[in-house]
């Protein structure tokens, strides 16, 4: 198994920081307030894919932020880059889930599949919610992936 350890000291809030692991990209985004705020005041039962696709917990955890986020507070967000449609790597403060200050969400160009502030597929082609790897802090500015 192939871990690797990161080191998030300098991300800054609404921005990420993007790794490369086992191949594939992977966001790892510190949110503002007002992304937390918006991923949590959704209606889990309306979205397109309910199921939060994280592998830290079990197949059938729903999809609300609090499943899908690193840490307690929801600051942290772990995604794998890759559109679940085919594959394109979503750009991030983009789509229609940007918020007024202009930061959250991810757009893929691809096909036009929109995500929202916690990564769930929200419009457009793909299937599912961005993947979750597993993932944990290690200590409090270090990220250990796998
Ligand atoms: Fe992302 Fe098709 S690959 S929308």
């Amino acid at each position: 198994l192939s871990s690797i350890r990161v080191d998030v000291s300098g991300v800054d809030q609404g921005s990420q920081l993007t790794v490369k692991w086992l191949g594939k990209p992977v966001f790892i985004r510190r949110r503002t307030e007002a992304e937390i705020e918006a991923a949590r005041d959704v209606d889990v039962s309306s979205l397109p894919d309910p199921v939060a696709r994280n592998e830290n917990l079990d197949g059938t955890a729903d999809a609300t932020d609090q499943n899908r986020a690193l840490d307690d507070t929801g600051e942290w967000l772990v995604q794998i880059g890759v559109c679940t449609h085919l594959g394109c790597v979503p750009l991030s403060n983009a789509g229609d889930y940007v918020l007024d200050s202009g930061v959250g969400g991810w757009f893929c160009p691809c096909h036009g599949s929109h995500y929202d502030t916690a990564g769930r597929i929200r419009k457009g082609p793909a299937p599912e919610n961005l993947p979750v790897p597993v993932a944990e802090f290690v200590d409090e500015t270090t990220v250990k992936l796998g």
